[in-house]
């Protein structure tokens, strides 16, 4: 240490916003931030999303002229989430041509070809029973036989021009399934995104009731459990057995590991907030792109305490933000990220 008080005074740096301004050690920018999109079927669709104050339901049209003023923004890059109208349970929508995700890269990067469209491949909103990966005949998830149907969704987005393909399932070895698929059909250089560390978190409650996405247990999917193997088995109702364990660090340094060795190119940590340990320690470990996802649930909270005037959302958004890039985010994905692009302008 060099002096103490009385000669050092910490405040004498903090006693104006230009001296605080020049010793600012965190600053980020509308370019870092990734925004988030639900889309569905139809024409002219803009649907609220009651637990998401702003955010909507989007059809592919509607979508296109919402990302305009996104773009005047500043924010560079888009996430698509689909909503299935067909669901079944082997996810039978999720690659085809004319699905709804398909369909609004392709209306997107007709109109902003220079807006990066990232992609969110998971089944949970095309399967009847809402897990991210398929069932077996004792109702289990079937890691296996869910890879090629994930590497399929992936090449679909692919050959609708996305930018970069995003695996949030959180099965095991769907990186690799995915890179191999891609690097097969000539889409070598398109970058993966994975969700390396996903926790089983009750943070994306608002996400599941915007993407029809819950799991729970269709009857059709029971009865014919039964009549094939004479007992009963239910779908499991969270997604524990796949989604990580919210008390495990360790387990989230060996889970990025993996993704990085299967060939990911940028690893995320979600949600954010309460798992900002996770992303230091994986920046110190790995030097290698991390990004960060604030869920549906940190954006409710802080809207839901804005509204009530209980906190300043512009402040409390602005705030969450630098201590995700603090802990040592690259890019966050944020449902804040066209307000907070706008709160920026002056930083
Ligand atoms: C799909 C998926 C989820 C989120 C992103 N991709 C939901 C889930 O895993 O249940 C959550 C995002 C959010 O809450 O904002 N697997």
């Amino acid at each position: 240490m060099n002096s103490q008080f009385p000669e050092y005074r910490p405040r004498r740096m903090r006693s104006s916003e230009a001296l605080r301004r020049l010793l600012c050690e965190t600053r980020f920018s509308p370019n870092q931030l990734i925004m988030p999109y639900f889309v569905r079927e139809g024409r002219k669709v803009k649907e609220p999303i009651n637990a998401m104050p702003g955010q909507f339901r989007f059809s592919p049209d509607t979508l296109s002229a919402a990302v305009e003023p996104l773009v005047r923004s500043g924010v560079k890059s888009i996430l698509l989430f689909g909503i299935a109208e067909a669901k079944d349970a082997k996810a039978g929508a999720s690659a085809s041509k004319n699905g709804v995700v398909q369909k609004a890269i392709r209306e997107i990067k007709k109109r902003f070809p220079d807006l990066l469209v990232m992609t969110d491949v998971c089944l949970c909103a095309y399967t009847s029973h809402g897990h991210c990966g398929l069932l077996n005949v004792q109702n289990r998830i079937d890691n296996d036989a869910t890879l090629p149907v994930l590497a399929r969704m992936a090449l679909s987005h692919a050959d609708a021009g996305a930018d970069m393909i995003s695996p949030s399932d959180m099965m095991d070895g769907r990186i690799r399934a995915i890179r191999q698929m891609l690097d097969q059909k000539g889409f070598e250089n398109l970058p993966v995104m994975s969700y390396a560390a996903k926790y089983s978190s009750s943070f994306y409650g608002p996400f599941r009731e915007a993407a029809h996405s819950a799991p729970g247990s269709s009857k059709r999917q029971i009865s014919k459990m039964i009549t094939r193997t004479g007992a009963l088995t239910t779908a499991p109702k969270d997604r524990k057995t796949y989604q990580m364990n919210p008390a495990n660090r360790e387990e989230a340094l060996r889970e990025i590991a993996l993704d990085i060795q299967e060939g990911a190119d940028i690893v995320m940590v979600k949600p954010a907030l309460a798992y900002l340990d996770i992303l230091r320690e994986a920046k110190d470990m790995f030097h290698f792109p991390l990004a960060a996802y604030m869920v549906s649930g940190e954006y409710a909270m802080i809207k839901a305490a804005a509204e009530k005037g209980w906190i300043d959302e512009r402040s409390a958004v602005l705030e969450s933000l630098v201590s995700i890039f603090r802990a040592g985010a690259n890019t966050v994905i944020t449902y804040h990220a066209q307000a907070a692009a706008g709160w920026l302008e002056n930083n």
